[in-house]
């Protein structure tokens, strides 16, 4: 009875002893690679890849993944920088940050206050928005081409205005690598996206 009450009282304090860390972004998460299933590891390189190619505009400088470290590069062609890969599911930053807040969950499990600390110290910098698929990135291509097309001075949505309007003497081509870059740049990129998306849309008719 006596022991009892110690043991639990020894592992309430190292539970409550157990301190979540803080990081700035995803970008500042690693992990052991060896605590994550081989086929995992593929999986995540194999987004983080994909992700990278398609916020780069299709046109990488750099695009590899390790999954032996879990490390990664990606810089995108047209001006030798990451492209904001912390805002978007599907990215290694966001795999890992997803483990890291399972792992802490589980780590404080019967601890409501530990589990608080994954939420706002981890969770919260893990990004929730998909990236654009290449599905949408041709949609937007035909969208824009469209609106392109009809393209006068009617007032739609006026981040797809202002991109309609900048290119209307360019080709549809580079009118879809505007209007896409404007769309996946913010930590809002999957609503800016939906909007730009709509607004093309809406300027067709
Ligand atoms: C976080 O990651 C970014 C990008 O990799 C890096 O520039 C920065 O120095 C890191 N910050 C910390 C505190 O580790
Ligand atoms: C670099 O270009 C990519 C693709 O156009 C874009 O997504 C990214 O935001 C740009 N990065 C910077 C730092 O301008
Ligand atoms: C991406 O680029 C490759 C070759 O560089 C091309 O074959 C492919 O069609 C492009 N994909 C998209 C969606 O533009």
């Amino acid at each position: 009875m006596r022991s009892s009450a110690i043991f639990v009282a020894i592992a309430a304090t190292a539970v409550s002893a157990q301190t979540v860390p803080t990081y700035k972004s995803s970008l500042n998460m690693t992990i052991d690679p060896n605590s994550v299933p081989q086929q995992q590891r593929a999986v995540w390189c194999q987004g983080q890849t994909n992700t990278c190619q398609v916020l780069c505009d299709n046109n990488t400088d750099l695009n590899d993944c390790n999954q032996a470290q879990l490390t990664f590069d990606c810089t995108c062609a047209a001006n030798n920088s990451a492209p904001g890969l912390q805002y978007y599911t599907q990215t290694l930053p966001t795999f890992i940050c997803q483990q890291l807040f399972s792992n802490c969950i589980q780590a404080n499990a019967g601890n409501a206050d530990g589990q608080d600390q994954c939420k706002s110290n981890i969770q919260k910098l893990c990004a929730t928005h998909n990236p654009p698929t290449i599905a949408e990135i041709s949609s937007l291509a035909d969208a824009s081409t469209a609106a392109t097309t009809a393209a006068t001075t009617s007032a739609a949505s006026h981040a797809a205005t202002t991109s309609a309007d900048k290119t209307a003497s360019s080709s549809a081509q580079s009118t879809t690598s505007k209007a896409l870059a404007a769309a996946t740049m913010g930590p809002v990129g999957a609503g800016a996206f939906a909007m730009a998306a709509a607004g093309l849309a809406a300027y067709a008719l």
